[in-house]
């Protein structure tokens, strides 16, 4: 029995992407093993979003290399956006790599491997409880920092039909929770009048208990249609991800973001207002080139005004073909970027705590993902983690929790008879 072993970076989408390439391989007789020393076959999935991931799949893939040179019957496979980015270059760096395969090329996967042609197999999910669903892949946006546009390419959306299928195996293979996945989740288009408010509606009609959440949303593309939607429907969970990347206007036009810092409230105003107990979770970015101090602190003045429940961070890295990456005169210092950053964190930790402070004494339902310890780790409808003490293992039900407590990250939660 062939054993393959595959390191994933990145998003949801590389998760995804592995989980479908995982399925293929098993149809050709591999197992997945979690044990690299153990695999004939080991695949990288790379990201390239920032210098940092590019760097530690080159070094990941160094000790296979190393391993291969001493003698070992193994074949490397290199995947994902760096694959895509930088194509054959990756065989000069690194020429113990058996193959380069592009996010858009893993049907193509048994060819590359000469085991035949690709069967249409269902992803092997790695999650018990959750089901991510790929609806839409690609950008059409060419934010100025961004090298998504060029590893995944133009937008496409997947068939309608087809993602109900998905959904509706994946449910009645017994997952509780449905992720829609897409770079510009919102941007989805299965047909002619069927954007993501419609696409919401026909999961929401398969029967049976479970959530359904999207991600991650572009601002302008969250219609007043999406937030009725999503405010109606009983399985669509209270959980927004709008990444906004800086909260003045200035740079936000200097990243090519289309819209001003009043456009990005005025948006987060109306999803609050239409859907009670609604978390909001963002992503900033540190010292864009030639961001002053002054538009650094509209960044943290916006995360506080909007109690933004969760941001995700980073200092900004210049990344290839982008067209920010040629401004290198106005490149900021590590130092200034790393500060800054350091900042973003702090106001997030801070609004995080406030947030989480605000459920203690309700009681929520939390769909239980795990357990370890006497402790069951769930989820609210929000995508507040909950740990709960508890005798048993409960993964996979819904369960009715009082909230007794809240830190920076999670909720503390009991039973409730
Ligand atoms: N499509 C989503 C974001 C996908 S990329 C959107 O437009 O909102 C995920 C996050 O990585 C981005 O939101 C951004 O904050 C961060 N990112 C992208 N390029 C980056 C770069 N060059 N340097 C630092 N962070 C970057
Ligand atoms: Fe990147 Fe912008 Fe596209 Fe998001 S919208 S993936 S940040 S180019
Ligand atoms: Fe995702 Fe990284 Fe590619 S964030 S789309 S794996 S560049």
């Amino acid at each position: 029995m062939k054993k393959v072993y595959i390191e994933t970076m990145g998003c949801q989408m590389n998760k995804s992407d592995t989980e479908r390439m995982l399925g293929i391989l098993e149809h050709f007789g591999y197992t997945a093993t979690e044990d690299e020393k153990s695999a004939d076959l080991l695949i990288i999935n790379t990201c390239s979003i920032r210098q940092l991931s590019e760097d530690k799949a080159f070094s990941k893939i160094g000790l296979w290399g190393k391993r291969k040179r001493k003698g070992a019957d193994i074949k490397i496979g290199f995947c994902g956006c760096v694959a895509k980015q930088k194509g054959a270059e990756i065989f000069k760096r690194a020429p113990y790599v058996d193959f380069v395969m592009a996010p858009d090329e893993i049907a193509q996967l048994p060819e590359i491997l000469g085991c035949g042609s690709a069967p249409d197999t269902a992803p092997k999910r790695s999650k018990s409880v959750n089901a991510w669903i790929p609806i839409m892949n690609g950008c059409n946006n060419f934010c100025t920092y961004c090298i998504v546009p060029y590893t995944r390419g133009r937008e496409r959306s997947r068939e309608p039909e087809v993602i109900l299928k998905e959904a509706r195996e994946a449910i009645a293979q017994g997952f509780k929770e449905i992720t829609l996945l897409g770079q510009n989740v919102d941007s989805f288009i299965g047909g002619e009048n069927y954007k993501l408010p419609r696409l919401l509606r026909d999961l929401n009609a398969i029967e049976g208990k479970f959530r359904i959440r999207f991600v991650t949303s572009y601002p302008t593309d969250i219609t007043d249609e999406l937030i009725a939607a999503a405010a109606e429907l009983d399985k669509v969970c209270e959980y927004f991800h709008i990444p906004m990347q800086s909260g003045s206007t200035e740079i936000l036009k200097a990243m090519n973001r289309r819209y001003t810092r009043e456009e990005y409230v005025q948006i987060c105003a109306k999803v609050r207002t239409a859907i009670p107990d609604v978390t909001i979770t963002s992503d900033f970015i540190a010292g864009f080139p030639g961001e002053t101090e002054e538009q650094f602190l509209e960044t943290l003045s916006v995360m506080d005004e909007l109690e933004l429940d969760y941001c995700n961070t980073a200092a900004y890295s210049p990344r290839e073909k982008t067209v920010a990456a040629a401004w290198t005169d106005k490149f900021l210092s590590k130092e200034v970027k790393n500060e800054r950053l350091a900042r973003l964190n702090e106001h997030t930790r801070k609004n995080c705590l406030k947030s989480n402070k605000k459920f203690v004494g309700r009681t929520l339902e939390i769909l239980a993902e795990g357990f370890e310890e006497g402790v069951l780790t769930g989820r609210t409808r929000n995508n507040k983690i909950v740990h709960i003490p508890c005798e048993r293992d409960l993964t996979g039900e819904f369960l009715d929790v009082k909230i007794t407590g809240a830190t920076t990250w999670y909720l503390r939660g009991a039973l409730q008879a």
